[in-house]
């Protein structure tokens, strides 16, 4: 006989064998996940988002940056070599939703922070063509004309720490003053680098006279790969005395 007859001739014995499959297949994805709290190592230097980072974040999602880049560099030799360090999961941490995307048109941002200047961006985003004849990259010549409204921003970094993000109350409270600072030239900016340490500063759109939906994007695309410092950071399980494996 041949050993699945049982299963194609009985249709209770082929379910209960559906079943069990599906059932193993579920305890394989789920299991892990309960140890998540335990499995995503915590690095030093992964903040939240400053507000003006969040801001600009939020509009990356909404003109759907993501269709054409990813913003994770995976754990292979090309890839290290050409975008930088791998990406870690504690830097994702705060991304809700996450922006690892799963098409690259264009090139992976997740270390584009610091790679160019704030001019460059704007220049890019512009007109891509401007400094890079041959790309396809649409223009965003709105974001320099629209005036950034963050009205909403404490109600937004609120409504971030019900999902975990650890925004603080004086966090939330100085959310607006913190915003306007990170993207005023000479800005009084110690608390807001004390709140968010290493948060570019500056006029990011050249036009120092208004706050604009560029100013917020170009500041969201400095951070991105910029919180970890990786020419110190070792993985847990590279640290001296720790289990197993070796650099
Ligand atoms: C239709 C696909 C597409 C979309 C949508 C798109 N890009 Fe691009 N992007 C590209 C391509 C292709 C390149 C490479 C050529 C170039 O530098 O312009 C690129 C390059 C870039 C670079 C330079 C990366 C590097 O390391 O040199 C940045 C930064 C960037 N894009 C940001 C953005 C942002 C921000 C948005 C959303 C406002 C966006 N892109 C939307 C296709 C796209």
């Amino acid at each position: 006989m041949i050993k699945h007859e049982v299963f194609e001739k009985n249709s209770l014995v082929l379910l209960a064998g559906i079943i069990v499959t599906v059932a193993i297949g579920g305890l394989v994805e789920i299991v892990p996940l309960f140890t998540i709290g335990e499995t995503i190592e915590k690095v030093e230097g992964v903040r939240p988002y400053s507000p003006l980072e969040l801001q600009g974040r939020n509009i990356y999602i909404r003109e759907g940056c993501y269709l054409c880049h990813s913003q994770q560099v995976r754990s292979f030799r090309d890839e290290i070599e050409r975008y930088g360090p791998y990406s870690l999961a504690a830097e994702g941490i705060y991304d809700h939703p996450f922006q690892w995307g799963s098409k690259r048109t264009g090139p992976d941002l997740a270390r584009v922070g610091g790679k160019y200047s704030n001019d460059w961006h704007v220049a890019h985003l512009l007109d891509p063509r401007a400094v890079v004849p041959e790309s396809v990259m649409p223009t965003y010549p709105h974001l320099a004309r629209k005036e950034l409204k963050a009205a909403d921003i404490a109600e937004h970094l609120k409504t971030l720490t019900i999902v975990g993000v650890p925004y603080s109350d004086e966090m939330i409270e100085n959310a607006r003053a913190d915003l306007v600072a990170q993207a005023t030239l000479d800005g009084d900016t110690e608390d807001l680098l004390r709140r968010y340490p290493k948060a570019a500063t500056g006029d990011f759109d050249g036009d120092s006279t208004r706050l604009t939906e560029m100013d917020a994007l170009v500041a969201y695309l400095q951070v991105l790969g910029r919180m970890v410092d990786f020419t110190t950071y070792r993985p847990e399980y590279a640290q001296p005395g720790s289990a197993g494996g070796s650099e």
